[in-house]
C-alpha cells in the first residue's frame, strides 16, 4: 500500500530546516506520497521549490487558518488536514475499490524512524503504536493486553477517549473514504482533543491495531523545535545578495 502523509506547514524561520529533515526521512521510505499544505492564502515560492526538489511524489495544497483560530490555547491545523483529507478523496472517488492506502498525520516538526512506515503499512483499519516525549512524560502508549488496546499510559487528560497524539495512528485508505464525513471540527474540539474528536468518527479502542510489538517500541518522537533567536538580524545594512534561507 501507498503511505499518505499528511503535513500541515506553515511560515517562519525553522519551516525550511524542517521541511529538509523531513523530506530526508521520507525520501527512505518506498511508495510514500507526501501531501503538504500549506498554513497561508497561497502556495508559497519557498515551498513549491523545496518540493520541486526534494526527489518524492507529493502534492502541494494550501488553505490558511482563519484569523479567529490563530489563537494560544486552539488547536493547530485543523483546517489544513481537512484539506488533505478532501484531496485523497476527491483523487479516489471514481474507485469502486480502494486502492491500498495508508494515511497519517505527520507534523514537520516530529521526528520518525523509518521502522514506523514499516509498522504502519500493515495497517488494516486503524492501527496505534507509542509516542515519545509527549503528555509531560518520556512517552505516552496505548496499553495493551492480548493484542488488543484496553487503556492508555498517559501524563495529560488520561480521561480522553484516545488518549494519543496526532503522531500516534494511521488510518487506512478504505476506511477514510467509508467515511466521507470524517473530518477535523473546530467547534468543541478543545485543545489536544482533536485526536479522539477525529478517531470517534471512524473507530472504536476495541478496534484499534496495536503496532511496535504491541506498543512496547518507540518509533517517533514529539519534538519541537526551539523557537530561533533573530536578534542580531540587521535593521538597516541587508545583505547584498538574495539569499535562499
Ligand atoms: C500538538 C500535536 O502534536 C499536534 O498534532 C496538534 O495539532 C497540536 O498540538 C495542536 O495544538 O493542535 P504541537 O507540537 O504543539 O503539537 O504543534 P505544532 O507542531 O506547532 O503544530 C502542529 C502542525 O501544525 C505542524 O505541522 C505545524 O507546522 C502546523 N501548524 C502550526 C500550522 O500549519 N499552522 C500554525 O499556525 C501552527
Ligand atoms: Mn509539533
Amino acid at each position: 500500500p501507498t503511505i499518505y502523509a499528511i503535513t500541515p506547514t506553515y511560515s517562519r524561520p525553522v519551516q525550511k530546516a524542517e521541511l529538509t529533515r523531513l523530506a530526508n526521512t521520507f525520501r527512505q521510505v518506498a511508495q510514500l506520497h507526501w501531501i503538504l499544505v500549506e498554513d497561508a492564502a497561497a502556495r508559497s515560492e519557498l515551498v513549491s521549490r523545496f518540493l520541486a526538489r526534494a526527489g518524492l511524489p507529493s502534492t502541494h495544497l494550501h488553505v490558511p487558518t482563519p484569523r479567529r483560530y490563530k489563537r494560544p490555547g486552539l488547536p493547530r491545523a485543523t483546517e489544513q488536514r481537512n484539506a488533505g483529507l478532501a484531496w485523497l478523496r476527491q483523487r479516489h472517488q471514481h474507485q469502486q475499490r480502494a486502492q491500498p492506502g495508508v494515511l497519517f498525520f505527520a507534523d514537520d516538526d516530529n521526528t520518525y524512524s523509518l521502522e514506523l512506515f514499516q509498522e504502519m503499512r500493515t495497517t488494516r483499519k486503524v492501527s496505534v503504536w507509542p509516542v515519545g516525549l509527549v503528555g509531560g512524560r518520556r512517552y505516552e502508549r496505548p496499553l495493551v493486553e492480548n493484542g488488543k488496546v484496553v487503556g492508555w499510559y498517559t501524563g495529560w487528560r488520561a480521561d480522553r477517549p484516545f488518549a494519543i497524539d496526532m503522531a500516534g495512528f494511521a488510518v487506512s485508505l478504505q476506511v477514510i473514504l467509508s467515511n466521507p464525513k470524517a473530518v477535523f471540527k473546530r467547534r468543541g474540539s478543545q485543545p489536544g482533543m482533536q485526536e479522539s474528536d477525529f478517531l470517534k468518527q471512524i473507530t472504536t479502542v476495541e478496534e484499534l491495531e496495536p503496532k511496535a510489538n504491541n506498543c512496547t517500541k518507540v518509533l517517533v518522537w514529539h519534538t519541537r523545535t526551539e523557537k530561533v533567536n533573530l536578534a542580531n538580524e540587521p535593521k538597516y545594512h541587508l545583505d547584498t545578495v538574495k539569499i535562499e534561507v
